[in-house]
């Protein structure tokens, strides 16, 4: 009787809390495609999928190899996928330009924008915001875009990406740099031993293979960091957005007739090329004859950001002095002038023809990529002859392995006629970028000494990024969080082309939780696709779209159903009753004890009412 009456409470007691059974909420299939092998994203994945599950939301995972991935998130054959912002010097308006071509997630996923504010519409305010020229204006311009992305729950945002670096303490003073493959070794004093350095830096695929060819005008298999060692462009992107000077030391942009803009530029004097040669304004023409030959413009080849399309002219007047003409106020040309690539300046010596080579017939461009054609204009790419620039970081020697599969060692000499030369007595004077095959081989090669230092992500698991900070020998920095990881819906298919299923979603993942277990914590909570710290992207986005497992449920898991559900008053009621009913037996059996033992306590009452039914009430 006592037995079978605590039973039905612990029952009742469990179905009236929550512990929600998925079939309480409404079942919706979703499909998430991820990049295959790489653990880390797997396991975000994974802790993500069991998130949604509780609010019946089913994950059917698909882990795709780099070209499927990209073909299916092009064609928008997904519900769900990674994604993560550009980070400085391209968010927010190089990343959103890229939504209007069909490359990033966002291409396809944004499609099923509703009116009025649709894709198309969309596309557009992003185009004129970039024409915007007052700092205020232009402010609102993104503020309203970033509004409508976050109106429509465009993505869940997940975390704020920081890229570590780990020292071994015979090197002090490094910097963590200001995007993402920004490694600034220059920094680096040398307090004891060798100045040979070695490092092994995080690469595009994680783990270092090599740096391609070195050539400044083009992409893969190059290597932003290392394009970023060698060479330089007129500009630099400094901390916060700010431009600063490198090949120009100072420029000035006024109005001019039609809508469009002069930029005047003031050259740098004095500077040297790693080969010898001068860098002036001839150099920086025939590096803007080559890349921006007009069929290399268009979206196969550079026209994947602005400039290009933007640039219409450029002329010395003097031999430090360039002037460039855009077709109308472009508001981002300075920071597109401080991109890795593909616009640093090669030594004239390196193109195919030299100081005269052809911008048409001995285009710089990779051989790889043949011709391009626009109009009756056909530029042949023939390459580039060597590896000379005028950064702090000249390339002295690349070892293949004996496959000829990846590099082992790649090594730099410090370029000791920089403008700027940072060496001085203590700064490094080569460095040997250091092949491992696996991220444990790099851990412990940095803890027996063979390895000076790791920058970068993808190198180190998270954990160990972690453990190396309580490392005594070691000194960890982290850059600020640069570019926000999100989780991209498709607004074009089901069931994600629902505005409330997305909601849904957004509050089911907990990713402080996911944060600490997978990322050991090195990364931080985000509620929005852009950092806040990217230009015009301070906005505060209401309501916030944050974990709130219990929103979440009441959007998915209706309480239609009373049987399984009771009101708050009679779960409290069951809870008196229970403790009662446990205070109760605890206290029969007690008594049973001293009955026992002959020293009843309430000798009438448990003679006559031996299972205690009516003790509730005489109590
Ligand atoms: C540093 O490396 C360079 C290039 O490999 C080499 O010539 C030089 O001897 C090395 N210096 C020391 C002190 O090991």
């Amino acid at each position: 009787m006592l037995k079978f009456s605590l039973t039905t409470l612990i029952v009742a007691l469990a179905a009236g809390t929550g512990a929600l059974a998925d079939d309480d909420c409404n079942h919706l299939d979703v499909d998430f495609i991820i990049l295959e092998g790489d653990a880390t994203i797997l396991a975000i994945e994974d802790d993500i999928r069991a998130d949604l599950g509780k609010v019946g939301v089913h994950v059917n995972t698909r882990a795709l190899a780099k070209d499927d991935f990209n073909a299916a998130m092009v064609a928008g054959d997904f519900n769900l996928a990674f994604s993560e912002t550009w980070g400085p010097p391209y968010d927010p308006h190089s990343y959103a330009k890229s939504w209007s071509s069909p490359d990033e997630a966002y291409y396809a996923a944004l499609v099923g924008l509703e009116a009025p504010n649709t894709k198309a519409v969309l596309d557009q305010k992003i185009a004129d915001a970039l024409l915007v020229e007052g700092e205020v204006e232009r402010g609102e311009s993104w503020s309203d875009i970033l509004n409508i992305l976050h109106d429509q729950a465009t993505e869940i945002p997940f975390s704020g990406k920081s890229i570590p670096a780990v020292v071994n303490s015979r090197l002090s003073g490094y910097t963590p740099g200001h995007q993402q493959f920004d490694y600034p070794i220059h920094n680096i004093r040398v307090a004891s031993g060798s100045k040979n350095i070695t490092l092994a830096p995080g690469a595009q695929t994680g783990l270092f293979q090599g740096v391609g060819r070195l050539d400044p005008h083009s992409y893969r298999p190059n290597e932003f960091f290392s394009n970023n060692w060698v060479y330089e462009g007129l500009v630099e992107y400094g901390p916060d957005g700010i431009i600063l000077p490198s090949l120009a030391v100072s420029w000035s942009v006024a109005d001019i007739a039609d809508g469009k803009q002069k930029y005047t530029f003031n050259l740098r004097e004095g500077v040297k090329f790693h080969d010898g040669a001068d860098w002036d304004c001839s150099v920086a023409k025939l590096n803007l004859n080559h890349v921006f030959a007009p069929p290399l413009t268009t979206s196969d080849w550079h026209g994947w950001y602005g400039l290009p399309e933007k640039l219409e002219s450029w002329t010395c007047t003097s031999t430090y002095v360039l002037e460039l003409t855009s077709s109308d106020s472009y508001y981002p040309l300075l920071q597109e002038l401080s991109y890795i690539r593909p616009l640093r300046m090669l030594s004239p010596n390196m193109f195919v023809g030299g100081a005269s080579s052809d911008p048409l017939t001995q285009n710089s461009c990779p051989m790889g990529w043949g011709s391009a054609t626009l109009g009756d204009v056909t530029v042949t790419c023939a390459g580039v002859t060597g590896i000379a620039g005028t950064g702090r970081w000249q390339h002295i020697s690349t070892v293949m392995d004996s496959g000829g599969e990846h590099a082992t060692t790649v090594e730099f000499k410090n370029f000791d006629s920089h403008w700027d030369s940072y060496g001085g007595s203590d700064g490094v004077d080569h460095v040997k970028l250091v092949y491992y095959a696996t991220k444990a081989d790099v851990k412990a090669a940095l803890n027996s000494g063979e390895l000076d230092a790791i920058i970068g992500d993808g190198v180190l698991d998270p954990e160990d990024v972690k453990e190396f900070k309580g490392t005594a020998g070691f000194t960890v920095s982290m850059t600020e969080p640069l570019q926000n990881r999100v989780v991209v819906f498709n607004t074009a298919k089901a069931p994600t082309n629902i505005l409330k299923n997305r909601k849904i979603m957004i509050h089911a993942v907990d990713k402080a939780a996911i944060i600490e277990k997978e990322l050991a914590g090195l990364d931080e909570p985000v509620d929005s696709l852009f950092s806040k710290k990217a230009p015009y992207c301070s906005v505060d986005l209401t309501p916030k779209w944050d974990y709130d497992i219990e929103k979440a449920e009441l959007l998915n898991c209706p309480e239609d159903d009373e049987s399984k559900k009771l009101p708050a008053g009679a779960i409290a009621a069951i809870v008196v009753c229970a403790a009662a009913v446990i205070a109760l037996t605890t206290f029969i059996a007690y008594m049973r004890r001293k009955e026992i033992q002959g020293k009843p306590i309430f000798t009438p009452l448990i003679q006559h009412d031996p299972d205690g039914k009516h003790g509730v009430q005489d109590l």
